[in-house]
């Protein structure tokens, strides 16, 4: 692994923990319990390696229409991680972050949440971003209604929305785009994370289920990254000339 050459920013599909359950003969939230002991293996391995920025999609929108057992178990799991968690992060200097429709989580849940945000904010090692409650579709579509919403306010018909207006209006404003994702199970999918920020995102996938990933998996991902060119859509003259 070249230091130099590190994604500053690493998105992770969790996917799996429900396969990884069943093969087991094991109820599915067992399979999510584990997958939160992988999450805190690979925060920490991240830190180590020198990743500034970490997201996770950890909950969708769509997630919510999971039998209600497994979404109050997922819940409940979430909220002590954090509580369990938060003092580790602290230490460790990881501030974290949330992206997602978050008014949409369970009280308990969303005061652990903006206990930990708060209580890690100077952490300046790494960042770490949870998609909680998530979807790229119904983000950038409240956003849109929003602009309209203001134009119209303005009065302003010819208002032009310029594309790093738009990119510091999301949730992940402030955050460089993902520059590597990686998604586990052997799904070959985006399933609605991330759409606009991963326009020019290198994609990893691995058939190891999540609660299985772990620090040589990802470091497997990161070597496989750094053997690539990232063009932009520029020639590969243009890209080593610019080296
Ligand atoms: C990912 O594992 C975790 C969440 C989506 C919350 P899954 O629960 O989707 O696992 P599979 O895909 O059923 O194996
Ligand atoms: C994506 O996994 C969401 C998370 C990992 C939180 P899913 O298991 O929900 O995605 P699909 O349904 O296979 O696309
Ligand atoms: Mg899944």
């Amino acid at each position: 692994m070249d230091k130099a050459k590190l994604p500053r920013h690493i998105a992770i599909i969790m996917d799996g923990n429900g396969r990884w359950a069943r093969n087991r003969d094991l109820p599915r939230l067992e399979g999510h319990r584990r997958g939160s002991e992988t999450v805190e293996g690979i925060v920490e391995a991240c830190r180590e390696i020198g990743i500034e920025y970490l997201t996770l999609y950890a909950f969708s929108q769509e997630n919510w229409n999971r039998p209600s057992d497994e979404v109050l178990g997922l819940m409940d799991l979430l909220k002590h991680f954090l509580i369990q968690k938060r003092p580790k992060l602290i230490q460790n200097g990881v501030r974290l972050r949330v992206i997602g429709q978050i008014d949409r989580l369970p009280e308990g849940v969303l005061r652990e949440l903006t206990k930990t945000i708060a209580e890690t904010r100077h952490c300046e090692k790494m960042t770490l971003v949870l998609a909680l409650s998530y979807s790229s579709r119904s983000e950038l579509t409240e956003l849109v209604n929003q602009m309209v919403r203001s134009a119209l306010a303005e009065g302003d018909a010819s208002r032009v929305i310029r594309e790093d207006e738009l990119d510091r209006q999301l949730y992940t404003e402030g955050l460089p785009d993902p520059d590597l994702l990686i998604r586990t199970s052997g799904e070959h999918r985006i399933s609605n994370f991330l759409l606009w920020q991963m326009a020019y995102t290198e994609l990893y996938f691995t058939d190891t289920l999540w609660p299985d990933f772990n620090r040589e998996e990802l470091e497997a991902a990161i070597r496989e990254y750094q053997s690539r060119e990232r063009r932009f859509g520029l020639t590969t003259e243009q890209v080593r000339a610019t080296l």
